[in-house]
């Protein structure tokens, strides 16, 4: 009789054969515009820390500082072990920061949007999920046990079609969209999805993984950016990205937040943020708060970087935010492209099906508020050098 745990081998097996099998980078150092990789400086461009705090001396000190006072760990969930004065100081800060009534933190993004989905939309209710949404929302869709449908990317017809169709059925409607879609940079329609959801009774929800730090008045995200305050009833966000730490916010209204407290999961059943987490992002609030000047550095260099990149001849697609991706084709052909910037001392991933959809096998090329115009000049002439030796440029 076969070893009921064999499938693992022979799952990974083909893996391996379809060239899907992914191979992680190990760092010896932290994150930054380089990063050190087998003793070895790599040129980063691949790291969703935007305004490059994850290895900030402001960040790094909050943290050790906060780590002297409170000790490391939660002891537990919060409703059991208690809350620190810590996490509620931050949940404060970021409710200020996005203009909200309210946030709280969770573990992760991912767990942000398991926090919200499952609790907001019952069996019976009804979400409406862009087409392109992050993994994270889908499966909290799938999680809540409401009808999720779909609606193609960022089309309003479409979004006003199903909504429509479905418009007489009982219970609660939820639309859902990821506020930039991380592959292509695009940045969701909100005016339009917030007045169709007016229009239908729908409560609206965004994750602004990628806006925060980035959209938006110092990065205050997508609400801010479209001045929707009050109008978008959930904003669900990450700390892992801008913030360059790790945890998932939610921020909205003082019920929402209560209900949130009372009923999420991930608040009830996953404890809380540990204290260097919870430090460090309270300390890159307040350097967002302070100025914007990261957040125009890094505007500048994304702009820098596709303009250099579509001169040369690139694909760039139609990124309205720093996120550039250039797009190769076949997923091989990405990955032989990866691994030969990576040669030339660029650490840039090739990001293929079914993260993308196939024949737009690309790399996304990630700027921070770290990179120096040098940098990115290093970078341009790398990919041209690539591209041209494997024929994607002339
Ligand atoms: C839209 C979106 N939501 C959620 C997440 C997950 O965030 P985290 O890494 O904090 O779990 C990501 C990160 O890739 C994302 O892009």
């Amino acid at each position: 009789m076969a070893v009921p745990m064999t499938f693992m081998n022979e799952e990974l097996d083909r893996m391996k054969r379809e060239g899907l099998y992914g191979s992680i980078r190990t760092l010896d150092g932290p994150q930054g515009a380089w990063v050190q990789i087998d003793g070895k400086r790599y040129l980063n461009l691949c790291s969703n820390n935007y305004l490059g705090l994850a290895n900030d001396p402001r960040v790094r000190k909050k943290a050790k500082d906060l780590i002297d006072k409170y000790g490391v760990g939660p002891g537990a969930v919060r409703t059991i072990a208690g809350t620190m004065d810590l996490h509620l100081e931050l949940e404060k800060k970021l409710a200020e920061f996005k203009g909200a009534e309210a946030a709280i933190v969770v573990q992760s993004g991912f767990c942000g949007n398991l926090a919200v989905m499952p609790t907001l939309a019952v069996e019976g209710d009804l979400i409406f999920s862009d087409s392109l949404n992050h993994a994270s929302i889908i499966d909290a869709c799938r999680l809540s046990r409401a009808k999720t449908l779909r609606y193609e990317h960022s089309d309003m017809d479409d979004l006003r079609a199903v909504l429509k169709e479905n418009a007489s059925l009982p219970g609660k409607k939820l639309i859902i969209t990821d506020g930039v879609f991380s592959m292509d940079g695009d940045v969701a329609r909100l005016p339009e999805i917030v007045a169709v959801a007016e229009e239908f009774g729908a409560i609206v929800a965004v994750d602004d993984a990628h806006g925060e730090g980035v959209l938006g008045r110092g990065g205050r995200g997508i609400v801010d950016h479209f001045r929707l305050h009050g109008r978008v009833d959930v904003e669900i966000g990450t700390m892992s990205k801008a913030f360059g730490v790790m945890g998932g916010m939610v921020a909205g209204s003082a019920v929402l937040v209560d209900y949130l407290r009372q009923k999420a999961r991930p608040n009830l059943f996953s404890s809380a943020l540990t204290v260097p987490d919870v430090a460090a992002n309270i300390a890159a609030v307040e350097i967002m708060e302070e100025s914007d000047e990261l957040v125009k550095k890094l505007w500048d260099n994304g702009n820098y970087l596709k303009t250099e990149m579509k001169k040369h001849g690139f694909d760039v697609g139609s990124s309205e935010t720093p996120i550039t991706p250039v797009i190769i084709g076949e997923a091989q052909a990405a990955k032989d492209f990866s691994a030969r910037l990576f040669e030339n001392g660029v650490f840039a991933t090739a990001i293929v099906f079914p993260t993308v959809p196939k024949g737009t096998a690309r790399i996304r090329a990630m700027v921070s508020a770290a990179h120096s115009r040098e940098d990115l000049d290093k970078g341009i002439e790398v990919f041209v050098k690539v591209g041209k030796s494997m024929g994607v440029v002339k």
